[in-house]
């Protein structure tokens, strides 16, 4: 098999980059690991900057997005039982964010890919990288269709390696050739779902004594709620009265605000890391998304950058075929590493802003609230707050 990009992985990052080299006339073949239907029902964040929305307009597959997305023009920042609300659209040039669940965006991306007859090879195994410093890359994988035993082989100009995190892209990258940066945090969240109106119409960062909590949404009938919890918390100590029980003191307000509750339908813990490779690039083979970088999930920035690390992929490979230019591919890395790291910045500011560290005294403790008491009350620090929460523009 032959195509001119060979993209490892169907999550946001290789289904939106499938999408843009489509557009340039550029051909790609997806290999993606697990099932169509496990990628579509996958749990995980659900907030799309402005830009993302726009994109996904630009691209023809923001039909349901325009029907189901939720508009937020702002957020509440809650602490000392107080709520104090960012106004995005008078701060941040009239833009807002739209609640939307990742694996909705999946579903669009994968209908619209397969619809235009572009392939995704989904159950792909034992995917290996090959000839990365050579002109002509190749991966090798075995492919479910296949008869068992059967290697197969997709010969590429380009590699774009978005299989996330845990995927084989960043791996095949010759040892000594990255740097890592990270930082891992000491707690984690614990996420639900639950059948219950949303009791606010925005979402609320709750800081409190007993660690942070956020109330997100998926639709006007079901809420999606957060709690502070160790890193490697047992869900078997967490029936749901205790979860209620919790979210309530965290979220309680002096003037008697109430969190509805409902039925739970989904609960998981989630780790949160802060990690960067540099550069994102080596030979042919370029890495974007979570395989790159990861942020810890306050501000919901995963899928955002995920989505302008392709964008400056998908404009560095168009200008290679149209004008048989290698300058913006040379430059990816450093472009993406720009917005990379100021995203990085802003996740771990809304972090450490929010939450409780088990090493924190109480010298801490009051610079966390002297910092939300300013971002609550200084024009320049809440636009600053929202001009990284709708989004940074674009590299
Ligand atoms: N071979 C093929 N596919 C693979 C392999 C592999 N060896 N390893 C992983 N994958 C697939 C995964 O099954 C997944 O569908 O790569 C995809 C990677 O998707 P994400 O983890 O979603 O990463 P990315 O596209 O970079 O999106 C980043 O989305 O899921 C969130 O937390 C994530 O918010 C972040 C953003
Ligand atoms: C979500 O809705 O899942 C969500 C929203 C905002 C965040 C993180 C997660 O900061």
């Amino acid at each position: 098999m032959r195509t001119q990009v060979a993209i490892i992985g169907a999550g946001p990052a290789g289904l939106f980059l499938s999408l843009l080299l489509k557009r340039l006339g550029i051909e790609s073949v997806i290999l993606e690991l697990h099932t169509r239907q496990y990628i579509e029902e996958r749990v995980r964040a659900g907030l799309l900057e402005y830009n993302t929305v726009q994109l996904m307009h630009e691209l023809g597959v923001g039909e349901r997005l325009r029907r189901q997305g939720l508009e937020h023009g702002g957020i509440e920042l809650r602490f000392n039982g107080r709520s104090h609300r960012i106004d995005f659209r008078d701060l941040a040039a009239g833009k807002c964010v739209t609640i939307y669940a990742q694996h909705e965006v999946i579903k669009d991306l994968v209908a619209a890919r397969l619809a235009a007859n572009c392939p995704i090879l989904f159950e792909t195994t034992d995917a290996t990288l090959h000839a990365l410093d050579s002109t002509s890359p190749y991966v090798t994988f075995r492919h479910n269709s296949q008869k068992e035993g059967a290697a197969e082989r997709l010969d590429c100009d380009f590699i774009a390696g978005c299989d996330g995190f845990h995927g084989v892209s960043r791996a095949a990258i010759p040892a000594g050739v990255l740097t890592t940066y990270e930082r891992d945090y000491p707690f984690g969240w614990l996420g639900i779902l639950a059948q219950a109106p949303p009791a606010s119409k925005e979402l609320i960062y709750v800081h409190h004594d007993r660690g942070f909590a956020l109330l997100s949404m998926r639709s006007p009938e079901i809420t999606r709620l957060y709690l502070q919890c160790a890193p490697d918390e047992d869900l078997g100590l967490w029936p749901d009265d205790r979860i209620w029980s919790e979210l309530h003191k965290r979220f309680a307000t002096r003037d008697g605000w109430r969190l509805t509750e409902g039925p739970i339908t989904q609960k998981a813990v989630t780790g949160m890391r802060s990690f960067v490779v540099e550069p994102m690039q080596f030979g042919r083979l370029f890495l974007a998304g979570d395989a790159a970088h990861i942020v810890p999930p306050t501000g919901a920035k995963g899928l955002n950058l995920a989505v302008s690390d392709v964008g400056v992929l998908a404009e560095a490979l168009g200008s290679f075929y149209s004008r048989g230019s290698s300058d913006l591919l040379a430059q990816y890395s450093a472009t993406c590493l720009r917005r990379v790291w100021k995203v990085q910045r802003f996740s771990w500011w809304m972090t450490q802003l929010l939450h409780r560290f088990p090493d924190d005294n109480p010298f801490d403790h009051r610079r966390q609230l002297a910092d939300l008491d300013y971002v609550t009350t200084s024009r320049a620090a809440s636009q600053s707050l929202a001009e990284n929460y709708v989004g940074l523009p674009l590299p």
